[in-house]
């Protein structure tokens, strides 16, 4: 007898950074949702987004978000805090797809501290953001917040040379100002840091807790599918696509090691 056919429905999940950061969550989402075919934009030929105005940004990541639409993404992931920071209104305005993004987790660690002090690891443009304001205003009001922009720190990242000399001066220099503060948590709120949790966690100390939101955002795109009934029955892997706007061989490396895989990687002019 035949086995009657089966409608399968596949299902497309958007996302992009401004480089290599967002990767930290598109593993996240492959862990919670491993048939979904994955896209991923890293917009690294106009890295780092951390210095760029508001309103460029809203560009760029509206300009991101019509390719993957394009592409037939069911919901969109702007795997950038930055982005979030300067463009999710705007996203959510111009675009009829679940549209979820990542902010600093000061919830989570602000809930948490027994020391009362929470250390922030951003870029400057989250760091000035309205969005970031708001989230202190409404997780923070009693504690002491030591907000510390990381500028050079996600170049450095990109290289791909995690252990580096420089690297490891440039990330004592931001975190040491915040360990006299005392701070026992530490948010790490750039989708590059991830990277360099061990490095982060070494200058720190095992005493401080690091916090990642990559699986919270995760949970959070799963649950916005399920709110919206966007299903996905497809029982096999799903594919991941990857386009990048600068140099595509350097990141083919670095993802490639970071997801064990043999990335397909594409140039992309966006
Ligand atoms: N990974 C990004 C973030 O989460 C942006 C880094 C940058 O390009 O400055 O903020």
């Amino acid at each position: 007898m035949n086995k009657p056919l089966q409608n399968v429905t596949p299902r497309t999940i958007g996302i992009f950074d401004s480089g290599i950061g967002g990767i930290s969550i598109l593993r996240a989402i492959r862990n919670l949702l491993p048939n979904d075919d994955l896209i991923y934009v890293a917009d690294s030929l106009y890295l780092p987004y951390g210095t760029k105005t508001p309103s460029w940004i809203k560009q760029r990541s509206i300009a991101i978000c019509k390719f993957l639409e394009r592409e037939n993404s069911n919901a969109i992931v702007v795997a950038c805090n930055t982005a979030t920071g300067a463009a999710i209104s705007s996203l959510r305005e111009s675009f009829n797809l679940p549209i979820i993004g990542i902010e600093p987790a000061l919830k989570p660690a602000a809930e948490s501290t027994k020391t009362g002090a929470v250390g922030i690891l951003a870029t400057a443009g989250t760091l000035a953001s309205e969005k970031y304001d708001q989230l202190k205003t409404k997780f923070a009001r009693d504690l002491v917040i030591f907000n510390q922009p990381c500028h050079g720190l996600v170049e450095l990242i990109e290289t791909g040379n995690w252990n580096g000399a420089e690297l490891k001066t440039l990330a004592s220099q931001f975190l040491e100002p915040m360990m006299q503060a005392s701070v026992d948590k530490i948010v790490l709120g750039c989708t590059h840091y991830p990277f360099i949790r061990d490095t982060i966690q070494e200058i720190a100390g095992n005493g401080v807790e690091l916090i990642d939101p990559s699986i919270p955002v995760a949970s959070e795109l799963k649950r916005r599918l399920e709110i919206e009934n966007i299903i996905d029955n497809k029982l096999s892997p799903g594919e991941m696509r990857f386009y990048v706007t600068g140099e595509r061989d350097r990141f083919k490396v670095i993802v490639d090691k970071f997801l064990d895989v043999d990335a397909k990687v594409n140039s992309i002019e966006i």
